[in-house]
């Protein structure tokens, strides 16, 4: 392991992608792999047991690749299994969306209402608002889930009417609670972000967890002299469990850098 290794990130699907857009402005010179569980999406259905099993396997894929960190850009993984994930990627660290997404909601928020939007099982594990009264008790912190939201981005619609209608819905009891602060709980939803903007009131904060979690990648690479600086000398990888043409096509849709192919991971 060391500065020219890689930086592992995975998610159920293209959800993730966010992520690897996130880290690919900040790092522009790191590698990296990722892989997309799309065999098993939705994640935000499955049972607890389910999601470490997945999830497990390809921690241990992307440790043979040789990473220098593992990203869990999944926050319904991220809410479940990240002792386990980090337990079993020793000493490589394993970096998670909650604790991010609580970091950057209690510095943004001014009247102290938090909401948070995931999916059902995120939201049934009330991982956000532990990790958020952990950090200050004194916030209230509002969780939805919707599956549906997650299904409408993973099927690559970004911007349609038919996401308008969902997500008025489904923020509709946050919006009456008067939060001044929404985090996007699951790493689909950032590739909503345009109607979710156009559904909050003005004064509502829409915050997303990778841009605090990059931060935390940054600050950990520099302090073990591990960030590439060489330019050009990079590489992203892509892997699915699922169809790779399919995949290919959703990724050039919602990433920045298109990607040249996409490989087939059977785990
Ligand atoms: N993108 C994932 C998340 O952040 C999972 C979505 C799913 O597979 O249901 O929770």
């Amino acid at each position: 392991m060391g500065r020219r290794s890689s930086i592992g990130i995975f998610d159920s699907g293209i959800g993730g992608l966010a992520v690897v857009n996130t880290i690919s402005r900040v790092l522009e010179h790191e590698s990296l792999v990722y892989v997309a569980d799309s065999k098993n999406f939705p994640y935000g259905t499955k049972t607890k047991n389910q999601i470490t099993q997945f999830s497990e396997r390809i921690a241990r894929f992307l440790l043979k690749k040789d990473v220098k960190a593992i990203i869990v850009a999944c926050n319904t993984v991220s809410s479940i299994a990240m002792p386990f994930l980090k337990e079993i990627s020793y000493p490589i660290p394993v970096f998670g969306m909650i604790q991010s997404g609580a970091i950057l909601a209690v510095k943004t928020t001014k009247n102290k209402k938090v909401g948070v939007i995931s999916t059902p099982l995120t939201a049934a594990s009330h991982a956000y608002k532990s990790e958020i009264q952990k950090l200050d008790d004194s916030i209230e912190v509002f969780e939805i889930g919707s599956q549906k939201m997650v299904n409408l981005v993973e099927n690559g619609n970004k911007t349609r009417e038919r996401a308008y209608e969902l997500v008025e819905g489904k923020l509709q009891s946050m919006l009456s609670a008067k939060v001044d602060t929404l985090v996007l709980g699951c790493t689909h939803f950032p590739f909503l972000d345009k109607v979710v903007k156009s559904v909050v009131r003005e004064g509502v904060k829409v915050v997303d967890p990778a841009d605090e979690l990059v931060l935390k990648l940054e600050e950990f690479l520099r302090a073990g002299s591990l960030i590439n600086k060489s330019s050009g000398a990079n590489t992203r990888m892509f892997f699915t469990t699922g169809m790779t043409e399919e995949f290919l096509i959703k990724a050039k849709l919602f990433l920045d850098i298109f990607p040249k192919e996409v490989h087939k991971l059977d785990v």
